[in-house]
């Protein structure tokens, strides 16, 4: 069993391969530009399950179809770039999208040793199951491996937000701002502002 995964969710690597599978029936990987299309549904449905279950995700509840393809497909040019890598985890016998996670490298000259982790979100009738814990550390591997030592995040305070998730995870709070953002519902949050150093 991988390290912090429940059982039945398991991570790894082989050798030079840029694939992460899970065990049983659950897989992480990163989505390249290319299979955006066959992936788009998948997507759709799970940022708009996740935003109208109440998850602070960027969107307002309702969150159309138009808004959430939108939203998916203008990640194109950072993953084309590699600024960004978006990790979809997949179950079942038709591969649906269960969840999804991202990681931003800084484009700065001073900021190259640190990256943002964003948008870790599990389909609701997935939860619970150590699938965001698993794309968390999968997330957090890939910072290793591209050298970096500092990784920060920031999620609500409000019913939107994941703080116990984190703070399971060991990151470290490093506090936060009252009204930051706006839950889906409209009601305005103070955010919480996670960071963890990479030995
Ligand atoms: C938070 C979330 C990603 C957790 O996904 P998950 O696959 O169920 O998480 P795991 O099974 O790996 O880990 C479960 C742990 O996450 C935490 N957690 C689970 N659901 C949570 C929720 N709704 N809010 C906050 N923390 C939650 C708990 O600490 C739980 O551990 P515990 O049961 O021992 O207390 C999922 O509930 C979700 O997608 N929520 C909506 C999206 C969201 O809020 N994303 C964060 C935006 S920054």
């Amino acid at each position: 069993m991988t390290r912090g995964c429940r059982p039945g969710v398991a991570r790894g690597r082989g050798a030079g391969q840029d694939v992460s599978v899970s065990a049983p029936g659950v897989s992480i990987e990163p989505l390249a530009v290319p299979d955006l299309d066959g992936a788009r549904d998948g997507l759709v449905r799970l940022l708009r399950d996740c935003v109208h279950g109440g998850a602070s995700l960027g969107f307002l509840a309702p969150l159309s179809v138009a808004d959430a393809v939108r939203y998916w497909y203008g990640l194109g040019q950072d993953l084309r770039t590699g600024v960004r890598v978006l990790l979809v985890a997949r179950s079942g016998p038709d591969a649906r999208i269960v969840g999804s996670g991202q990681i931003e490298f800084a484009g700065k000259p001073n900021a190259r040793h640190r990256a943002e982790i964003s948008k870790v979100m599990v389909a609701p009738d997935h939860r619970g199951r150590g699938i965001a814990t698993a794309i968390m550390e999968e997330l957090e591997a890939r910072a290793r491996t591209g050298g970096i030592r500092l990784l920060y995040l920031d999620t609500s305070e409000g019913q939107g937000g994941a703080r116990r998730l984190y703070e399971r995870l060991g990151w470290s709070y490093a506090g936060g701002i009252p009204g930051f953002a706006l839950d889906p519902d409209g009601t305005p949050a103070r955010n919480a502002i996670f960071y963890k150093m990479l030995g």
